[in-house]
């Protein structure tokens, strides 16, 4: 599948992902060497994988994890999702995420 990354300097990445790898796209975002830490590993611990989506609503609703987490990330909006707890799935074909600000 294909999705877009836009950085924080609203630069558009346009990346090719496999679906067969069970990938998230906190991890997808730091092999593209894009600027996301992933700090807690994935564990919707850190918020540091903290996205926006831009287009597409395919996604699934964020469990009670990430949805504690996103209740104490920055810059917190309607369109907020943790990165670590998108799986990489052909439902996010064609979707546009944004990184949020660092928090720090
Ligand atoms: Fe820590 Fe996603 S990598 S919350």
């Amino acid at each position: 599948i294909k999705i877009t990354i836009i950085d924080r300097e609203d630069t558009k990445h346009p990346i090719e992902v496999p679906t067969d790898m069970g990938l998230n796209l906190m991890e997808v975002c730091k092999a593209s060497d894009l600027p996301v830490l992933g700090t807690c590993g994935g564990m919707a611990l850190c918020s540091t994988c903290h996205v926006y989506v831009v287009e597409g609503d395919n996604l699934p609703d964020p469990s009670d994890a990430e949805e504690d987490m996103l209740d104490q990330a920055f810059f917190v909006e309607e369109n907020s999702r943790l990165g670590c707890q998108l799986t990489i799935s052909d439902a996010l074909d064609g979707m546009v995420f944004k990184l949020a600000p660092a928090a720090e």
